[in-house]
């Protein structure tokens, strides 16, 4: 609890004021609500940071990581859209209708209104909300915009794949339509043209937490642009991959260094303000890393936009003073849909106004290494995916479908999950394992923990572990609602609203 009341009394009292506060900045150091800043690294692979991999250079993160709680069997979902949609609203996909690849520019689609966001939840807590970096959850209608979404401001991208340094883009099916998009709150910002986008939102990161008025706790939801595609980078951060030819890679991992310097300086301003200690960082990837574009998830199969480990299975870590077990590798089940609840009940508040959350409060699993309350994952159920093969178990789920569930240890894959192929990370050598399954065959059982690169499938031993997950599956269908997945709509055209991406409804 956050100690107000006795802060003010302690102000107003004509007892002995030098003991009252002494006692009350005490109590109030004590007990103080944390900060939180929440850090989305973007297609960032389960092989490319230094914990992971030590030929990516990743000082920062592996001190923080090796400071806090690692957390090493930890889940996203395969794309952008849909990982920032279930931290935000702390609901899977099939529960929002975002359940179809990610929010297209020209779409008129967004994270639907009418379920408090986690900003809103720690806004209510009484905390700052800060956004800086990439918004990608819609921006058709003002409604939708991170200022209306819980957050007091915003500075960063509302759309996806900005280039570094213009921060323009074209819409990713028909490249003629391009524009602007780079934002202070609700205002287009044309001044940062050549400004590197990991230096711009690092320097906006520290520029709150040294203006933060700290009388108030903050909420500080930091989305880099990094390490996502164009692979663009200032070349001083390449110097040290000289020993790395692909070149996709060595300018990847530059990307990755100073992605990794960047939050150095944020961590070092959180120090010199003297809220370090009261702060908690959460870092995560927000899916698995894209192969053609640099990143690497070996030795996990698959890569983004897959249902396979390597789209799902993340890089994770939490750091601060207020864990009780600093320095361990926790190895509990764990889902991005778990951090609306978790930091929300971290800042004493409530989940009030929100629809049935599919996320699990973790802090206990974190922070002591409790069971966690979490056995399943729903990974995703796309049927606006095209179907693949048949239907292979009758009054069950309907296996052309792609979908994707793990219950303990097993992970039952349906449809088409996407390209399965295992790709070690070109700095080793090693030839690309390309996947040679029949192209109708829609059904994979694996053991994770045993297997963790789904090497061996092994549902045809495991046929009513198959039913089981398939029934599962269709339990989770019968409360999904209707994907949304609208076409593109001309009114989206920036050429239309002065060369900028901006709400047009
Ligand atoms: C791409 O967008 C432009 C401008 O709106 C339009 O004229 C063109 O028909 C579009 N192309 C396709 C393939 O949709
Ligand atoms: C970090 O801070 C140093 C020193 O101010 C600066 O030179 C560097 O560009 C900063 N890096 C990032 C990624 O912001
Ligand atoms: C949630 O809202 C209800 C109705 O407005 C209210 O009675 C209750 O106290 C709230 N719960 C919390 C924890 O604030
Ligand atoms: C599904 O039903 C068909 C027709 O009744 C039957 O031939 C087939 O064996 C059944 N498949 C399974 C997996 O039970
Ligand atoms: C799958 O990805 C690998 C790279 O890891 C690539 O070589 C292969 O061509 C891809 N397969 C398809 C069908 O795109
Ligand atoms: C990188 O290129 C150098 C020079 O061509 C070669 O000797 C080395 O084997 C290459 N390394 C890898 C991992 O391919």
């Amino acid at each position: 609890m956050w100690e107000l009341n006795t802060f003010a009394h302690c102000l107003m009292t004509t007892m002995d004021r030098a003991v009252l506060l002494l006692l009350c900045a005490c109590s109030t150091a004590l007990s103080a609500k944390p900060n939180i800043l929440f850090i989305f690294a973007d297609d960032y692979g389960y092989h490319d940071v230094g914990y992971h991999n030590s030929d990516i250079k990743t000082p920062v993160l592996d001190q923080l990581a090796a400071g806090g709680v690692k957390l090493e069997n930890y889940y996203v979902q395969p794309l952008c859209t849909p990982s920032r949609s279930q931290f935000m609203s702390g609901r899977y996909q099939i529960h929002t209708g975002l359940q179809h690849s990610v929010i297209l520019d020209t779409q008129p689609n967004a994270l639907p209104l009418g379920s408090a966001t986690i900003a809103d939840k720690m806004k209510d807590a009484g905390y700052s909300t800060y956004a800086v970096g990439k918004w990608h959850l819609g921006f058709y209608k003002n409604a939708y915009l991170p200022t209306n979404r819980g957050f007091d401001s915003f500075f960063g991208y509302l759309a996806a794949c900005e280039d570094y340094y213009t921060h323009n883009h074209c819409d990713f099916f028909n490249t003629s339509i391009c524009g602007h998009d780079l934002w202070d709150n609700t205002n287009p910002v044309f001044t940062e043209n050549g400004h590197y986008s990991t230096h711009l939102f690092t320097k906006k990161a520290i520029d709150i937490i040294q203006k933060h008025d700290k009388s108030k706790p903050f909420f500080l939801y930091l989305a880099y642009q990094s390490t996502h595609s164009p692979l663009q980078v200032p070349s001083q951060y390449m110097d040290q991959y000289s020993h790395i030819n692909d070149t996709n890679r060595r300018t990847f991992a530059g990307m990755t260094t100073c992605m990794d310097e960047g939050i150095g300086n944020v961590t070092a301003a959180l120090k010199a303000s003297g809220q370090l200690t009261n702060t908690l960082i959460v870092f995560s990837a927000d899916n698995g890393g894209q192969v053609q574009q640099g990143a690497n998830n070996w030795p996990l199969r698959g890569m983004k936009w897959t249902l396979w480990e390597g789209g799902i299975r993340a890089v994770g870590f939490v750091y601060g003073d207020m864990l009780k077990n600093k320095g361990t590798i926790n190895r509990q089940m764990i889902h991005v849909s778990d951090w609306f609840p978790t930091l929300v009940g971290l800042a004493g508040g409530n989940t009030n106004g929100t629809k049935p959350l599919d996320g699990f409060d973790q802090w206990k699993t974190i922070s002591e290494n409790r069971a966690s309350p979490r056995t399943e994952i729903l990974h995703n159920i796309d049927p606006l995916t095209k179907p693949r093969g048949e239907t292979l178990y009758n009054n069950t789920f309907d296996t052309s479908i792609r979908a994707a569930i793990r219950v303990g240890k097993w992970k039952l894959i349906t449809g088409d999950p996407g390209n399965g192929s295992w790709t070690p990370p070109p700095e080793l050598g090693k030839e690309t394992t390309v996947e040679q399954d029949d192209a109708l065959r829609n059904l994979w059982l694996f053991d994770i923990p045993n297997d963790p690169s789904e090497r061996h499938d092994v549902s045809a031993a495991n046929p009513d572990v198959v039913k089981d997950l398939l029934n599962r599956l269709a339990n989770y269908q019968k409360t999904a609602v209707t994907p949304v997945f609208p076409d593109g709509d001309p009114k989206s055209d920036p050429k239309l609203h002065g060369g900028v991406w901006r709400p047009w409804e």
